[in-house]
């Protein structure tokens, strides 16, 4: 694990960007995890002014999505698909065919997990994962309480990231009750991964998540067991950080 900490949300996201860049220069048919939330929009600006000014190239890379919320089509606003198009995919040279995110509206959803799982094993596994984090620990849909082990399938999501998602509904009532989730398996199995967070909100998740004991009770945690990790972190969310970090990704000094 490399902890680094940048002084603000603006330096913590173009260091992510800059890690990937890295990756998709070295590889061109990367295949990338991607995430959604307010947390990553900072990178994803990032990479897109990478491919507008300096020609970074997406046009052979594969991306899956970890999550997407039960009931929503596509075109629903507050859809990961409608937040991934609009504010990453419609700005750069990505091929849609190479596109994957889970499909709120499947018939069969165990069917459609279990297809999703073995599609990123055909792809080759992903190269790169881009995690955020809930104020509870969750990474992707996985909440407190999830197996360690788990892999693509649908759960339901507790009242606290409701609440934590309700801002973005007309009301309550329209906050979906399930997702559809890569599992905290499915994550680990990614090659390497960034785990961004920022503001205070996150800092006692992001405490537990890099010092605390493992737990499937704050899922994050389990990152500790990857042997290729980045925890990018923002001066608020390493605030109750004990042990000493770094605050670049060069310093390649891995714990
Ligand atoms: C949702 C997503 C997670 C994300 C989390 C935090 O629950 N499923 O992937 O990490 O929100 O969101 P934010 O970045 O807005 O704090």
């Amino acid at each position: 694990m490399l902890v680094i900490i940048k002084n603000n949300y603006e330096e913590m996201s173009n260091e992510a960007a800059k890690i990937v860049a890295d990756r998709l220069r070295k590889k061109p048919d990367l295949v990338l995890g991607l995430a959604t939330g307010s947390t990553p929009l900072g990178l994803y600006k990032e990479l897109i002014r990478m491919y507008k000014e300096e020609g970074l190239d997406f046009s052979k890379v594969t991306t899956f999505n970890l999550d997407e919320y039960v009931g929503l089509p596509p075109t629903h606003n507050q859809s990961y698909h409608y937040f991934m198009y609009e504010n990453f995919f419609n700005h750069i040279n990505i091929n849609p065919r190479y596109i994957h995110i889970p499909h709120g509206m499947a018939k069969d959803v165990d069917t459609f997990c279990d297809w999703y799982e073995k599609r990123i094993i055909e792809c080759g596994g992903i190269d790169l994962q881009i995690l955020g984090i809930g104020a509870n620990g969750h990474i992707a849909f996985n909440e407190p309480g999830s197996s360690l082990g788990s892999r693509v399938r649908i759960k339901t999501l507790t009242e606290k990231t409701r609440n934590d998602n309700a801002r973005f509904f007309a009301s309550m009532d329209e906050v979906p009750k399930y997702a559809i989730t890569m599992g905290i398996g499915t994550v680990m199995d990614s090659k390497e991964i960034i785990l961004i967070a920022n503001g205070e909100k996150k800092a006692n998740a992001i405490k537990d998540a890099v010092e605390g004991p493992i737990t499937g009770m704050c899922p994050a945690t389990i990152v500790q067991m990857h042997r290729k990790v980045y925890v990018l972190l923002d001066k608020e969310a390493a605030s109750k950080l004990k042990g000493d970090y770094v605050d670049s990704w060069e310093a390649k000094v891995f714990s």
